[in-house]
């Protein structure tokens, strides 16, 4: 493991990164605070938690009382294990299974859920109270952290994104078309986008990094730039 990268003005501070699906952000995010010895919040998978355990149980995506007492009941934790960010779901490792095909399609209507939404972002909150956080999603930087320090809004075309879903599912071994990926990619966008309830939105304050033609280790490397700009001017 490198040395974690430590500069001493960021010290409990909270970065948050928001982004359409496929942008970047997970992969960005978990380096980013890999680098600076910070926690990875992937809000996205808290989402992904409610939405297993409400299809395990029958729960409709409609059924908004029943999601509301779910998310305000499910204990959903993060373990840190190498490269990977682990999601235990009441004591369970869900990892694996908060990604797959079924979840990734309910989990937009289920979180738009007001009562879904405030009971996650009191737990995000509660989670980086102490700053040293690397938070990522669709509302961290203006919803749930409005008052971060620096907000980055990732950004990439949807043919890239969806580029970028085959080639992970197709390492997990999930047939798919590249057809069938930018279909579902243009839906969530315009599911996210478009939901009453703190929708994905580029606040005025994000810095905003477009990685269309970037590798993931060019985004951490430009991501890094601006957060040591930043923090120079803070
Ligand atoms: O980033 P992701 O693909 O894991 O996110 C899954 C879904 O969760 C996404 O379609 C919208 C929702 N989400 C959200 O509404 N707010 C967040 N802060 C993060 C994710």
């Amino acid at each position: 493991m490198p040395k974690p990268y430590k500069l001493s003005a960021l010290e409990g501070k909270v970065i948050a990164i928001d982004g359409p699906a496929g942008s970047g952000k997970s992969t960005t995010a978990r380096l980013l605070a890999a680098k600076l010895g910070f926690l990875y919040l992937d809000t996205g998978a808290m989402y992904r938690a409610v939405t297993l355990f409400a299809l395990r149980n029958n729960v409709s995506a409609d059924d908004a009382r029943a999601l509301e007492a779910i998310a305000l009941k499910v204990d959903i934790r993060f373990q840190n294990d190498g490269d990977v960010n682990r999601v235990v779901l009441n004591g369970e490792d869900v990892t694996e299974a908060v990604r797959s095909p079924e979840v990734t399609r309910a989990v937009s209507p289920v979180s738009a859920h007001p009562g879904v939404r405030k009971a996650m972002v009191l737990r995000q909150q509660q989670l980086a109270k102490n700053g040293n956080v690397v938070a990522e999603g669709r509302d961290t930087t203006s919803v749930v952290f409005p008052e971060a320090d620096i907000k980055v809004y990732l950004d990439a075309s949807p043919e890239t994104r969806a580029r970028r879903r085959l080639i992970e599912y197709s390492r997990k071994g999930v047939e798919t078309t590249f057809e069938k990926q930018l279909e579902d990619i243009n839906a969530r966008d315009a599911f996210d986008s478009n939901r009453s309830h703190s929708p994905l939105t580029r606040t005025r304050d994000s810095m905003l990094l477009d990685t269309t033609n970037l590798t993931i280790d060019e985004q951490v490397e430009r991501i890094l730039k601006l957060v040591k700009a930043r923090v120079s001017s803070l």
